[in-house]
């Protein structure tokens, strides 16, 4: 992480963006870089879908170039280009919340064209009608750099995420399966588990449920479709990161307690650091827990968290 100094990247021309689904994470994204200034064309096999988003200012096409974004749900990432004219030079990417599995479709078809990517927000809704263009703002977005990538490519998409107010985290589509086995998918089984284990308690149980609950099992209400695709889609991961909990239960309850606390009093400090254009830097750089804010000239910008290496 080199000490230099800061100067603006030489303006390019932002390529434009094309965005193929326009539910709650598409719309939202391509509603945030038309508020950006970007020029923004989308698509969706729903017309309820393409007509909110033309609402938003977002050019209803199936003609992209400049960079692509699949944002349809995960069993119809392989297809959703199916029929659509992508310009042979565009940068491909996705925000499925899998990365594997759709890098060894959309990669093997697009090569280094090909980012995956994940932004880590959204909500329980879905569709058109959850769309919130200041859904990125302060995100962290999962972007893969796997040693096929083209970095040019990989800093288009990055532009992209920091445009609409992300921070960038560098990763391996295996790296970040793993994290959100543990992050994303379980504390969904988890809920469900929760809830289903109250309902069992009985009607009394549920009359009182409060805070803890409500925040335990808040992603209950999440679309049955989409979760059973995402932690299928990452079964693997999903059932190490379960056995891990599983463990974890059964340690003595003060121990476990008091493990926990410590996670949440961990120091939140960070600094400011400096990352080259280099795959392994970056890559270090997410790997520490850090994320890049802003894109320099031969650098990027970012933080880790104070005390990492
Ligand atoms: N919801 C979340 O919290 C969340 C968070 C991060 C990433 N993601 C990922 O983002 C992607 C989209 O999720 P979402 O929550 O926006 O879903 P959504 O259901 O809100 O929207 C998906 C949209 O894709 C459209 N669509 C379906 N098939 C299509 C096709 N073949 N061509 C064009 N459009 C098509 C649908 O009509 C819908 O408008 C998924 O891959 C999901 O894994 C979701």
């Amino acid at each position: 992480m080199a000490d230099v100094p800061a100067f603006p990247v030489p303006t390019m021309p932002a390529p434009p963006v094309g965005v193929v689904g326009l539910g709650q994470l598409g719309g939202s994204l391509a509603a945030a870089l038309v508020a950006a200034g970007r020029e923004v064309g989308g698509w969706d096999v729903d017309p309820a879908a393409r007509e909110a988003a033309a609402a938003r200012g977002v050019r209803i096409t199936q003609e992209f170039t400049g960079v692509v974004v699949l944002a349809v749900p995960l069993p119809a990432m392989t297809t959703a280009l199916e029929g659509l004219a992508i310009d042979p030079a565009a940068t491909v990417t996705d925000l499925g919340s899998v990365k594997v599995p759709v890098l060894e479709t959309l990669g093997a078809a697009f090569g280094g064209r090909f980012v995956g990517g994940h932004p880590m927000c959204g909500t329980e809704r879905s569709g058109h009608a959850a769309t919130d263009p200041a859904l990125f703002a302060g995100a962290r977005w999962a972007l893969c750099l796997e040693p096929g990538t083209e970095l040019p490519r990989w800093l288009r998409v990055a532009e992209i995420a920091l445009a609409v107010g992300a921070e960038v985290v560098p990763v391996t589509a295996a790296e970040h399966d793993d994290a959100v086995a543990a992050i994303s998918h379980v504390p969904h089984l988890l809920a469900a588990a929760l809830a289903a284990a109250a309902a069992d308690a009985g009607p009394l149980a549920l009359a009182l449920a409060a805070g803890s609950f409500r925040d335990g099992t808040r992603v209950i209400g999440s679309d049955p479709a989409f979760v059973t695709a995402m932690v299928e889609g990452n079964a693997a991961p999903t059932a190490a990161a379960l056995a891990r909990v599983r463990a974890e239960l059964d340690r003595p309850w003060p121990e476990l307690v008091a493990t926990g606390n410590a996670v949440a009093r961990r120091a939140a400090d960070r600094r400011t650091v400096r990352v080259p254009l280099e795959r392994a830097a970056l890559l270090a750089l997410g790997r520490a827990g850090g994320a890049v804010h802003r894109r320099l000239a031969a650098f990027v910008e970012g933080w880790l968290p104070d005390g990492s290496a």
